[in-house]
């Protein structure tokens, strides 16, 4: 960019992809695929902030950190609490100096015909995925708009852009994901805020195992995925943090779907 700018001929050189040291708030960050993006995020560098519901369910993933010599400091927040959001994210800014990244993974997905879904399921499925998300993003972007930097980046579905049977309320959820993160991206991209979302396939995790272990399902799985293979973690850590890193620094609203091919036909 430098070079295109200023007309010289200086060498490109190779894309920082460095979050070493950035405070980088992960929800949801308990078990699954929240959990694994905070140990990525710490085995990259960052000062990882994890939140679940109870304290005590982060306890193995701060331990797991602190033994592969990382950084991390664990707090309890319930996403569909919109005062405890403020109230933690502040307390986090003061207590490490700054938000630079926002990770909001926290999330449900139980599937429900749609003839059978509840007032109670399409609540709690919206209050979750997209009421959370937006709240939290808003006590993120605040403190972000108020630093001039920061990277916030969404965990979406393949989902979002496509329909699987009993996804009505989690479609939903996650289509509206992907259109808060082109309004953020729009309203704060100006002021040094990059906001982006990952949309993952299927994704192995202690969660999903039992439903991926079964053949049939498997298979049916399998048949949509060119690359013929399940997502890990690490793909989706692999997404995530280029998203958090200098090196996506152009890269704004944009859904990066790590789904092998899923959504491409
Ligand atoms: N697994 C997949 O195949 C897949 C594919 C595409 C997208 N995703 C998305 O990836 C994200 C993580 O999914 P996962 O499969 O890892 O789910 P998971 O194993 O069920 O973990 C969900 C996490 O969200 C947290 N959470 C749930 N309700 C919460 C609330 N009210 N407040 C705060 N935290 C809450 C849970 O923490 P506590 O219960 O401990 O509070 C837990 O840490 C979700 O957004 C999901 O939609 C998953």
């Amino acid at each position: 960019m430098k070079q295109q700018q200023s007309g010289t001929t200086a060498p490109i050189g190779a894309p920082d992809y460095s979050i070493d040291g950035r405070i980088a708030i992960v929800t949801g960050a308990s078990r699954g695929i929240g959990r694994g993006l905070a140990e990525a995020l710490a085995a990259a560098g960052a000062v990882v902030v994890a939140t679940a519901r109870r304290l005590d369910d982060l306890r193995p993933l701060l331990d797991d950190i602190e033994a592969a010599g990382g950084r991390a400091a664990g707090y309890e927040l319930d996403v569909r609490d919109v005062g405890a959001i403020g109230r933690t994210f502040g307390r986090i800014a003061e207590e490490h100096g700054a938000i630079d990244i926002l990770v909001n993974n926290a999330g449900v997905g139980d599937g429900m015909a749609a003839e059978d879904i509840t007032e109670a399921y399409w609540d709690e499925m919206m209050d979750v995925n997209l009421k959370g998300l937006f709240f939290c993003s808003q006590a993120a972007g605040r403190i972000m708009l108020k630093q001039g930097r920061g990277r916030i980046v969404n965990v979406s579905s393949q989902v979002s852009i496509v329909g699987i049977p009993d996804g009505a309320a989690y479609c939903a959820s996650k289509g509206g994901v992907n259109q808060l993160t082109k309004v953020l991206a729009l309203e704060w991209g100006a002021r040094g805020i990059g906001v982006n979302a990952v949309g993952p396939t299927f994704i192995y995790t202690p969660g999903t195992a039992d439903r991926l272990d079964e053949p049939e399902f498997r298979r049916s799985v399998l048949e949509r995925i060119p690359a013929g293979r399940i997502g890990t973690i690490q793909d989706v850590a692999g997404a995530v943090i280029y998203l958090a890193s200098p090196a996506s620094d152009l890269v704004n609203g944009t859904l990066l779907l790590v789904d092998g091919g899923w959504t491409a036909r």
